[in-house]
């Protein structure tokens, strides 16, 4: 249990003498690992690092924004944007298999990421937001999908064909600890707390194959269901129905179904709410979300998402279901 003002000096006092004054290089996902690192990192040798921000265009709403606004704005990080949206699009034209689509987002952000290196021809140094956990779980023989896990938010494979040595300032601490520091280090609460999002993305929760029009159209239900989780607070516990819940999000279901709207028929897609309960992500319950909250989510939905005409629970606990839905 640290105490973080003398943690933070301690990790800074040690990057600088790994680092020296040679040149870091990360990959910021937006998700809490490597943005604590990277504002760590930052705290210790400031412009010797540069964060590359691959945007596969299969983020969250508003997300890249959020990204450049909290790292290159407000704590003054070298910050390079590579928008990839209609590279990842081609890729995936075509393509429904869960696991196909997982491999061509993997295989292209490593070859993006690995793009921008390349440019960047004094780096020395390959920073990456591994915590305790991941190296326990790395040490251990592990499934497919937890290696295909483990291989995407730690972009695998760069430091051989890059020759950059490892950066891993995070590697002793656990999540909360994790949390902790970055919010002393001043990460905004809401980005620190957030629940955890999958390395593909919304690749995973757009069914089938994935088309511009449907992630655009399931970023815009899936902003609604997030905020009214969040402004939605439980009375008997003071919290909010997004911290009440470890993960929620969306998925697109390309199917349509017929409904009405005025004096017209509409034929329109579907989503699907997915809230979740667990410790460890190995195991999950569906949240009981309260009615009256479901009702506001879906008549929002429908409402405001022109193309959306049905909305659904999901039910299903983990196992046999999974959480995410690919
Ligand atoms: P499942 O769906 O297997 O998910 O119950 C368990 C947890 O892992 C996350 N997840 C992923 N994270 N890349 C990631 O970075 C992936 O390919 C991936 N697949 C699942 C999922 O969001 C949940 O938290």
């Amino acid at each position: 249990d640290w105490n973080m003002p003398d943690y933070i000096e301690e990790a800074v006092a040690r990057i600088r003498e790994q680092v020296g004054d040679e040149h870091v290089l990360l990959g910021l996902s937006g998700g809490v690992d490597s943005s604590v690192a990277a504002a760590l990192i930052h705290r210790a040798i400031g412009d010797q690092l540069t964060c590359v921000f691959v945007d596969h265009g299969l983020l969250r709403l508003n997300e890249a924004d959020q990204v450049m606004k909290t790292f290159a704005d407000n704590l003054g990080v070298r910050v390079i944007h590579v928008d990839a949206t209609e590279q990842f699009m081609g890729k995936l034209a075509g393509v429904s298999d869960p696991e196909a689509k997982r491999k061509i987002i993997g295989r292209e952000f490593v070859e993006v990421f690995q793009e921008e290196a390349g440019k960047m021809t004094n780096a020395r140094w390959l920073a990456q937001g591994t915590i305790y956990p991941d190296v326990i779980e790395s040490a251990a023989s592990k499934t497919g999908k937890a290696v295909a896990i483990k291989s995407h938010h730690n972009v695998g494979g760069l430091p051989d064909t890059l020759n950059l040595k490892l950066l891993e300032p995070l590697r002793e601490l656990f999540k909360d600890e994790v949390r902790k520091l970055g919010v002393a280090l001043g990460l905004p609460h809401d980005m620190v707390y957030r629940h955890p999002f999958p390395g593909p993305g919304l690749g995973v929760r757009i069914l089938g194959e994935v088309k511009k029009e449907y992630a655009d159209l399931l970023r815009r239900a899936d902003a609604i269901f997030i905020e009214e989780l969040r402004n939605t607070i439980d009375p008997e516990t003071g919290k909010s129905w997004y911290d009440l819940t470890s993960q929620a999000f969306t998925v697109f279901l390309p199917v349509k179904s017929v409904g009405v709207m005025g004096d017209g028929r509409t034929y329109d897609y579907v989503v699907a709410l997915r809230a979740v309960q667990t410790s460890d992500f190995m195991t999950a319950d569906w949240a009981e979300l309260p009615y009256a909250l479901l009702k506001r989510v879906s008549g929002r939905v429908i409402n405001e998402v022109r193309g959306i005409n049905r909305v659904t629970y999901d039910v299903s606990s983990k196992p046999p279901a999974t959480i995410e839905w690919e």
